[in-house]
């Protein structure tokens, strides 16, 4: 007998397609596209085997030999998912230990509504366990979305940390981009307050989103460029460029949205 999953079993609610803005962001993500083994694990894939075998359709357009393993903590939704198993895709029970043969490491962890149900305290072990498994290269992505997937952000991390924050958002359907501040991941989700810079992220992004609704007239996508571009404009470090920015997203360094180290009483270390 293997030892426990690490974890806790949660409500599996997942859905058809509703991960496809994290996974053509891994399908573009260059530590995939470079990867001598292009092991993907789909961490927490829930009730049925859907996002895996989604996630290794997508991915497969960019690299054929892509290899995606869900891994599910608990029993029943692993024997559910093993039928649905075919060349390429398996699944395979564990929790954050990530457990894969002999020494295989993967190239990305994606767990995708997984820490959503935990507690803020218990982010940091799990990032730490999941990063800890990762091929030299490797990277973790770490978010949540709506239940449709119009509205979802994540969080990629490496061995060393996290490295960016990402919000992508369906624009056609867009009232305003704080929206996100309910599918935030949960390093984040309680930290959409006054003082914290997640929240000045958010603030900034729906009033330059609010400014720019005369472009509306044109397309969602020309008042979300000039939405991008503004808080550019406003000091943000907005990373990648128009190619991503078109898809509905923002990238931000992780050090520009991270939580305020935790105020020490006076006199404390
Ligand atoms: C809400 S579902 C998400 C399903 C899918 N990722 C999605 O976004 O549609 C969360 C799943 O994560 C599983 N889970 C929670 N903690 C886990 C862990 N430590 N390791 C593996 N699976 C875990 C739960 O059992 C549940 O099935």
């Amino acid at each position: 007998m293997g030892a426990m999953p690490i974890g806790q079993v949660t409500r599996g609610t997942t859905g058809a397609n509703r991960l496809r803005r994290v996974d053509r962001w891994i399908a573009a993500l260059p530590e995939f596209l470079r990867s001598p083994d292009p092991l993907v694990v789909d961490l927490g894939y829930g009730a049925s085997a859907t996002t895996p075998l989604e996630l290794h359709q997508r991915l497969s357009r960019v690299r054929d030999d892509v290899e995606v393993i869900g891994i599910e903590i608990e029993p029943e939704r692993v024997a559910t998912a093993s039928l649905s198993a075919r060349p390429g895709v398996s699944f395979r029970l564990g929790g954050f230990e990530v457990p894969l043969d002999g020494d295989r490491r993967p190239a990305v962890i994606r767990a995708f509504n997984v820490l959503r149900q935990y507690s803020e305290a218990d982010v940091p072990a799990a990032w730490d366990l999941m990063t800890s498994r990762l091929a030299p290269d490797g990277v973790l992505v770490e978010g949540t979305c709506n239940e449709v997937g119009r509205v979802a952000s994540w969080i990629d991390l490496t061995a060393d940390g996290p490295r960016t924050l990402t919000a992508s958002l369906h624009l056609a359907s867009l009232e305003t981009p704080s929206i996100i501040a309910e599918r935030l991941p949960k390093a984040l989700i309680h930290r959409n307050v006054e003082g914290e810079r997640v929240h000045a992220f958010l603030d900034d992004l729906s009033r330059n989103w609010q400014y720019n609704a005369g472009l509306a007239v044109y397309s969602p996508v020309q008042r979300w460029l000039a939405t991008v571009d503004a808080m550019r404009d406003g000091g943000w470090p907005v990373l990648h460029g128009r190619t991503r920015w078109r898809l509905g997203e923002i990238t931000v360094p992780w050090a520009s949205v991270a939580p305020a180290p935790a105020t020490l009483p006076p006199g404390a270390q």
